[in-house]
């Protein structure tokens, strides 16, 4: 496994790969790895002749009362989990390396931004589409492997895709989970004990609104009630949102129909957690 990091290396080598009609599978991530990171490395080193993952703590997507000093960071480990997952390259750039001087221009995402995380991190998209349209022309990959657990995410870089042109097939992946359902994130190792236990009341959430909707309920707004008062009930945590919205669209629908987005953002002390599922809606 090789560790590069400036940007004419990465190129250089994955010019060569191409050349040699590899085909290349490309993991962005910010570090910190955990399992849900890992089944990404695992399919895309299934469906891939070279494994590229990059490592980088974005600063352009964090706003200025968020995380980004102290966004959790561990390069060994996480070296020593990339080795085993048979990642070939990790391109791990530092922030000179990517952003030498300020941008003259940085992409806007305009639409599908008003809900969800858009609509409580301000630019935060912007800063994600830029940064991955750079590792895009950096990693030149065939294939990338994105997380539904940031489905909104998903849907941002489909678009980024398919607005510029890049010849880039983006595979989208399913939510890894704790066994109690709470989903891996790089942010669960800011949660107290207490709040740990807590935070399963998520999923659980998202699982009995998915039973009411299989057993005849139509309506978002009821779904939406019964998910503010459980994670009241069962957590000290602050919702930041609940929505039912259309997917990919993001639009706000007045009966469930087709497919459809449950997404939900909650507050702890030191931990904004964020977890969602997708599903198809017969009406
Ligand atoms: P990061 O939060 O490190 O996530 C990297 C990738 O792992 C994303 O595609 C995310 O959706 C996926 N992921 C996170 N938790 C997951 C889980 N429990 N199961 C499955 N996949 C999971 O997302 C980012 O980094 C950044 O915004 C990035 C795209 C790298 C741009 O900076």
């Amino acid at each position: 496994m090789k560790i590069v990091k400036t940007i004419t290396e990465m190129q250089e080598l994955v010019q060569s790969y191409k050349q040699d009609g590899k085909s290349v599978g490309f993991v962005p991530t910010m570090g910190y790895l955990h399992e849900g990171h890992l089944s990404l490395m695992n399919k895309a080193r299934s469906e891939n002749d070279i494994l590229v993952v990059s490592i980088f703590v974005n600063p352009l997507q964090f706003g200025p009362n968020e995380d980004f000093d102290r966004y959790p960071r561990d390069f060994d480990r996480d070296e020593a989990l990339a080795k085993n997952a048979s990642v070939d390259i990790i391109f791990y750039p530092d922030v000179k390396e990517m952003y030498p001087k300020e941008m003259a221009m940085t992409i806007h995402v305009q639409q599908g931004i008003d809900v969800l995380c858009g609509r409580s991190r301000p630019g935060h998209f912007d800063g994600v589409a830029t940064v991955v349209l750079k590792l895009f022309n950096i990693v030149m990959p065939t294939n990338v492997y994105f997380g539904m657990k940031d489905a909104q995410q998903v849907a941002v870089i489909t678009q980024l895709i398919e607005n510029f042109n890049l010849p880039i097939n983006l595979v989208p992946c399913d939510t890894l989970r704790e066994e109690d359902g709470l989903a891996k994130s790089s942010r669960n190792v800011y949660l107290s004990s207490e709040e740990r236990k807590q935070a399963s009341a998520i999923y659980q959430s998202l699982q009995k609104s998915i039973e009411r909707i299989k057993t005849g309920e139509r309506n978002p707004l009821v779904i939406r009630e019964f998910i503010t008062s459980y994670l009241t009930d069962y957590t000290d945590g602050m919702i930041d949102y609940a929505e039912i919205l259309s997917y990919p669209e993001l639009k706000e629908i007045e009966h469930l129909n087709g497919n459809i987005i449950i997404a939900i953002a909650l507050k702890f002390e030191k931990a904004r957690l964020i977890d969602n599922v997708t599903l198809t809606v017969e009406s």
